[in-house]
């Protein structure tokens, strides 16, 4: 039987516990996931070049995850790499309402693009719909408080707040 294979596209700066959330029930779905982290965007500033948030979200998994997740950097259309990848679908979060309008076009627009390919959204869980990277960096920068982001990961936040000054 032909391999289901999901694209799971973000910026991930950086990877939460909401977005491994995400990525471990996306990987009940599917044989293979592959998480595409987009280089950059026109709207966002990067805190984690695309290799360390390669690095930070590959340090959530588990040896069994690892086996079946495959990390990449892109610059282009999310379309044409899930095209590339030869996958089924595209996998997203949603966490509140407002999330659906922005997830909504978009998923409209990958169909256009990619016609053969199907947005699937997964709700994220209700304790994690809170969380987000920009949130979780900024809390971090004032109190230090579990739950959001891996303990590797809050490290690494902390010491980019050092190199940055804050
Ligand atoms: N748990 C916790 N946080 C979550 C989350 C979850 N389940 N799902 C989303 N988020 C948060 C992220 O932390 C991030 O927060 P921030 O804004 O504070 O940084 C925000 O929601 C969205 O981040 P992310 O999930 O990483 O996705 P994104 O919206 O940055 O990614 C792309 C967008 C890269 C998928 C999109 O811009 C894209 O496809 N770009 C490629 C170019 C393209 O194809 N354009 C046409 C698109 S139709």
């Amino acid at each position: 039987m032909a391999k289901r294979t999901l694209l799971y596209p973000g910026s991930f700066d950086p990877p939460t516990l909401g977005h491994y959330d995400i990525m471990k029930r996306g990987l009940k779905l599917a044989d293979r996931v592959i998480v595409g982290v987009h280089g950059g965007s026109l709207s966002k500033r990067h805190w984690f070049s695309p290799e360390e948030r390669i690095d930070l979200f590959e340090s959530y998994f588990s040896p069994e995850e690892s086996a079946k997740i495959e990390l990449c950097v892109y610059d282009g259309l999310t379309a044409d790499l899930a095209i590339e990848k030869g996958a089924q679908g595209i996998l997203r979060g949603l966490r509140t309402a407002s999330d659906f309008e922005f997830e909504f076009s978009m998923a409209a627009m990958n169909k256009h693009l990619a016609p053969g390919v199907e947005t699937i959204f997964i709700r994220t869980d209700e304790n994690l719909a809170h969380i987000s990277s920009s949130l979780s960096k900024d809390v971090l920068r004032y109190r230090n408080v579990p739950g959001m982001v891996s303990e590797l990961v809050a490290n690494k936040i902390r010491e980019r707040l050092e190199e940055l000054g804050s």
